[in-house]
This record gives C-alpha cells, structure tokens and sequence, in this order.
C-alpha cells in the first residue's frame, strides 16, 4: 500500500513470503512474519518503538473544534515536515528496486487527476496475499494496529447512544486481516468489501465455514452499493487514498445510507497532516496509484458527504517513517425535522 502504510522496501521482504504463501491462519501467518523481521530495513529507532507498542499502547484523544472541521481551507502546496515521510518513502522506494516509481507532493485538485483505479488493481495483483502484503511489508504493526482499533471499539460501545453490535462490514478488507482479529469478535455478522479477486478467494479460504462472516463483495468501493439501514457500524481502513474526492464523497453517502440508527462509520487512515494543521499537502503515490490527504482537506470531503466527527484519535507506536494515523468515528448529521410541513 504504498503510499497507505507507506512504501515500498518491504515488497521484497512481501516477497520472501509470498512464495511460501500456503493456507494459514492469518495470526500464524503473523508469527511467521515475525520471525523475518531481519529482512526490514526499519530504523533501530523504530524497532524500538515497536517493541514498546507490543506491550504498551497508549493513545492521544483530542477534541477537535467545530470551527476547524467546517472551515474552508486555502489549498496551497507548501512544503513542511510531512514532507520527510515523502522522502523516506522514496528513499525506500529506490532501494526496493530500480523501477520503483516514488512519491511525490502535489496540489489540489490536480491529484485527483493522477488517481486511476485500473492501475491501483493492476499494483494489488503484484501483491502478496498476506499480511505483509496488506501493511506494504509491515506485518509486525498488525497487533498495534488491532489493539488501537479495539481500544476505540470499546469507546464506541460505552457510549450512551452507540451502536448494536448486529452487523458491521470491513471496507477495503484485503484478506480480512481486520475482521479476523477484530470485527468477527465485535459483530454478530461482518461482511467484506474487496477489489481484489485474489484476496478475496483467499479471504474465503481463511473465513470458510465461518458462521460470522456474511457477504464478500469483491468490488471496487466506488462501485459498491450497500443496502439501506443495513450496519451497524462500517468500518473503512487503509484504502480510502484509493478513491478521487468525489467518488470518496458519494461512497461516504452511500454508506451513511446503509448504516441502522446509532450506526456510525469509523475511518482509520494515514495522514499528511494533522487537525490542527492548515497545510495541504496530498502525497500522491505513483507506485499504487493513491494520494495521501492532509486532515484539513479530509474533513472537508466528510463533511460534505453529511457526516458529523464524533471522535479523533491518533494511532500510536507506529515506526516513525510512516505517516500519522487517526481514527475517525463519523455519523450521519441529525436530519433538521423542524422544516417540515
Ligand atoms: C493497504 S490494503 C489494506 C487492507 C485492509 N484494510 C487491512 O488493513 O488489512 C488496501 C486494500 O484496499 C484494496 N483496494 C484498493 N483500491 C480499492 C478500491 N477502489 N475498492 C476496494 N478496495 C480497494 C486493495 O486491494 C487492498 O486489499
């Protein structure tokens, strides 16, 4: 995922694996990744982060004013410290290979030009189905990543007004690492969401005679059109970068469409800036063809799509080089009633 969980100098450890790549539980499959962590050419800096994060997730929570979630924001391109993350991804990049295409800062709205989803397909078919593959060669983030996750879950759920815990579905699911270790274990039912033909049959092989798993779509985002009041809860990770603004708007409406009351929608994706941070860099991946968006930009597009921003929370104990990450709990804007005849 390139530009997603970020780029490329794992694809060749993806690829020690994907040779091997046999029918396995993803959790053991993890434990195997574990054990090629010496392939990564990660910081000694960030293998320590990641040694803490293990044992140690902790979790900033910030509010975000109403007036920063609404405000038109001047696009400009300027350059500031995200762009080391751009950097290093193409530092990365270089060393995964000569043909390695590298990342690159562009302004808005010409990004929206450069994604094309036909070339984004064609990268996933060069990718493992593993979870090494679905975290771009990070396999050992997936236990921060799903106990971060988790953490927000149970916010979620000890909310007065929350969810039902019916029926969610896992947007972008990949091979279903995420409903593995954590949406079949919330839900009574999830179902997936998928482009990719390959992850799917393989998502179907780890979930098979699995009584929690409902449907698998295999079906670009853009095109997937959910049933009404139908989830719970929707959740959306890593894949959201795939989608032009407006593609990502309707499909934010079509989901809000399908979510039951106290449905929410939770986003969890990689960010070239934080809320607070006017700035509006989109780091556009040539590799997969997916941009990375700045927060400011982000909420906008939520907002137009209708959605209110119940909570923001940055995943911690990622490795340094990769960009920030925020989970987002977003629900439907009360419909104003008090118009009506
Ligand atoms: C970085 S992986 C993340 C997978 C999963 N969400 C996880 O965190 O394990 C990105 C996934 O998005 C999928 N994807 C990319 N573009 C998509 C699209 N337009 N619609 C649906 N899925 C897409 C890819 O095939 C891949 O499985």
């Amino acid at each position: 995922m390139t530009s997603l969980l970020l780029n490329a100098c794992t694809e060749a450890a993806s690829m020690t694996t994907a040779a091997s790549a046999t029918p396995m539980d993803l959790d053991q499959e993890l434990l195997a990744q574990g054990e090629k962590k010496s392939c990564f050419s990660v910081s000694a800096a960030a293998e320590n982060n990641v040694a803490v994060a293990q044992t140690c997730l902790t979790e900033t929570q910030r509010t975000v004013p109403t007036t920063q979630l609404h405000k038109e924001t001047t696009l400009d391109i300027s350059i500031r410290n995200n762009k080391l993350n751009a950097e290093e991804s193409s530092a990365e990049s270089r060393g995964a290979g000569a043909d390695q295409k590298v990342s690159t800062v562009v302004s808005n709205p010409d990004f929206n030009d450069k994604i094309d989803y036909s070339l984004a397909t064609s990268y996933w078919k060069t990718i493992p189905a593993t979870v090494n593959g679905m975290l771009g060669g990070f396999a050992r983030i997936s236990t921060t990543d799903i106990n971060g996750s988790n953490t927000l879950l149970k916010w979620i759920f000890s909310q007065e007004v929350h969810p039902g815990r019916g029926r969610c579905v896992d947007c972008g699911a990949g091979i279903g690492r995420i409903t593995q270790r954590l949406l079949q274990r919330n839900f009574g039912k999830v179902d997936l969401v998928e482009q990719s033909p390959e992850f799917v049959a393989k998502a179907k092989e780890v979930f098979a005679n699995n009584s929690k798993i409902g449907e698998i779509h295999c079906i670009g985002l853009q095109d997937f059109v959910p049933k009404s009041a139908t989830y719970d809860v929707v959740w959306m990770q890593w894949v959201l970068g795939y989608l032009r603004d407006d593609d990502l708007v309707a499909f934010f409406r079509r989901m809000s469409n399908s979510l039951k009351p106290n449905g929410v929608i939770v986003v969890k994706e990689n960010f070239s800036s934080d809320a607070d941070d006017s700035s509006a860099e989109v780091i556009h991946d040539e590799a997969d063809s997916s941009v990375t968006r700045p927060m400011a930009l982000f909420l906008q597009l939520t907002s137009k799509a209708g959605l209110t921003l119940v909570r923001l929370v940055q995943q911690k104990k990622f490795p340094r080089q990769l960009f920030k990450v925020y989970m987002l709990v977003l629900k439907p804007e009360k419909k104003d009633n008090s118009r009506t005849p």
